[in-house]
């Protein structure tokens, strides 16, 4: 059996939503310590709405194959169901990750996270 499903390699070597959104809502950026990869999220939301979300990932096939899979995910959710979505879900979404490769999903994940509590704090500021 390949290593990687179609679906990873297909969202590897043409990840959606690729890039940056100016004026995004909400940024979050995290990184893993141990292999060193950085993954960047912008959300663009209006009523509470996902209506546009863009990222940058430096790192491993699996953690971008992750961060374009997340985005399609989300986009055009509601915040709050955003909120709900797990790395679990993103790896099964891409037919699954090898299981050393799973802390590649968990970027997305806490990418996504960190956007949305972007995202909250900077609605408490308005
Ligand atoms: Fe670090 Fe994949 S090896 S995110």
């Amino acid at each position: 059996m390949a290593l990687y499903s179609d679906k990873v390699m297909d969202h590897f070597l043409q990840p959606r939503n690729l890039g940056t959104i100016e004026n995004a809502d909400g940024v979050g950026e995290v990184g893993n310590a141990k292999c060193g990869d950085i993954m960047k999220m912008y959300l663009k939301i209006d009523d509470d709405i996902i209506t546009d979300v863009k990222f940058e990932t430096f790192g491993c096939a699996s953690a971008i194959a992750s961060s374009s899979m997340a985005t399609e995910l989300i986009k055009g959710q509601r915040v709050e169901d955003a909120m709900q979505l797990t790395n679990k879900a993103v790896a099964e979404a891409l037919d699954g990750l090898p299981a050393y490769k799973m802390h590649c999903s968990v970027l997305a994940e806490e990418a996504i996270q960190a956007a949305l509590e972007d995202y909250h704090n900077k609605m408490e500021q308005k």
